[in-house]
């Protein structure tokens, strides 16, 4: 038999082919499973020896140039394909970058930055401690004992299970065990700030069940109450950048200091608005409390392996949402966990504007 016709048949709608799909189409009818040249080869078998010695060849030889055929055509599509595609997807590159969408830093984030930038000047670093705390670690040590009264108002989360030295597990309540955890890690002296989420089982207007605070804490000897002031002015009249801040001082109870100080801001009326500055008793105007305070219990000294006859310190508890709502005019708590795109792209930062004290902690974007 011939095969020259079929051959030259194959070929030339081969080399018509236009398009990937249609080459793949005619591979199929020709040497697919089912395919008309496929289907000669099976023919071989029933050939007797010396027809197959004649035919044979000749099949698989039409095989061979349809199959070089289809992989010539395949080539040039493919390269055709290609070439299009590059043609149609040029990018320029000195095109400017789109405008959307555009991620901010959150406020709280915002103001954590701004506060760790102002204690680094002050010769504070920044230590962390577990959101997931033991029981011991948020109170026992900071002495409030299993029947301690102040451990009621904390409304903590329990976890149902305890850990491995059969402690309480809970939702750290306070950032105060981030204290304990540095002196009995880094032991004295010491100066610290610890920002960071805390929970309490509280949800108002001006609660929200997980909050922020910045713990702080100065171990060394002969530090006495003056210290504390004047960080704590220091620290307020750099945060609010101004000079005008009074800061009033109310004695108060924490189980953890001993004495114990609970710090006011004075704010005057402007058009209505509270601002931060000015002094309140000279004319309109309060007094907003921002933090808690006091020299370090000798017993929480003891608690950290250190000798309170050695080593005294100071410490203080700010609520961090509070800071930032007071210097960015924001009065509602409860937008700052809504996550909305609206609120953030206004009261956001840029992610370029890193707080420095040269160049000013909080300048909005
Ligand atoms: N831990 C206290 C609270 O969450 C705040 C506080 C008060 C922290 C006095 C302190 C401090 O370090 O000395 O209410």
């Amino acid at each position: 038999m011939d095969y020259a016709a079929t051959g030259q048949e194959a070929l030339s709608r081969i080399a018509e082919a236009s398009d990937l799909e249609t080459l793949e189409a005619l591979r199929v009818e020709f040497l697919g499973k089912q395919g008309s040249i496929s289907g000669l080869l099976k023919t071989l078998g029933k050939l007797d020896p010396e027809e197959r010695k004649v035919e044979g060849p000749k099949i698989h030889a039409l095989r061979e140039s349809v199959s070089d055929a289809l992989a010539a055509r395949k080539d040039v599509l493919e390269t055709a394909a290609l070439n299009a595609r590059l043609a149609s997807e040029t990018i320029d590159l000195s095109l400017p970058a789109p405008e959307a969408p555009r991620g901010t830093v959150h406020p709280i984030s915002q103001v954590m930055d701004e506060i760790a930038e102002i204690f680094a000047d002050l010769g504070f670093s920044v230590a962390t401690g577990p959101e997931i705390e033991d029981d011991w670690h948020n109170f026992t040590a900071l002495n409030m004992p299993e029947s301690h009264p102040a451990r009621a108002m904390h409304d903590t989360f329990y976890f149902p299970d305890r850990d491995a030295q059969n402690r309480e597990m809970l939702l750290r309540t306070h950032t105060s065990p981030v204290q304990m955890r540095t002196m009995l890690k880094d032991g004295a002296p010491l100066r610290i700030i610890a920002p960071g989420r805390v929970y309490r089982s509280d949800s108002d207007a001006t609660h929200t069940p997980m909050f922020h605070q910045v713990e702080g804490l100065v171990i060394d000897k002969d530090v006495h109450l003056g210290h504390l002031k004047w960080t704590l002015e220091t620290f307020l009249k750099a945060f609010f950048e101004r000079e005008d801040i009074v800061l009033r001082l109310r004695p108060s109870y924490f189980p953890f200091t001993e004495p114990s100080v609970e710090a006011d801001i004075g704010f005057t009326l402007i058009d209505g608005k509270r601002v931060i500055g000015g002094d309140p008793s000279k004319g309109e105007g309060g007094w907003m409390e921002v933090l808690g305070s006091g020299m370090v219990n000798r017993r929480v000294i003891e608690f950290a392996g250190l000798d309170p006859n050695e080593w005294q310190g100071f410490a203080f508890g700010i609520g961090i949402d509070r800071l930032a709502m007071l210097k960015y005019g924001m009065d509602d708590l409860r937008a700052f966990f809504d996550g909305d795109v609206r609120w953030l792209s206004h009261y956001g930062f840029s992610a370029l504007d890193v707080p420095t004290l040269s160049g000013g902690v909080g300048t909005p974007a």
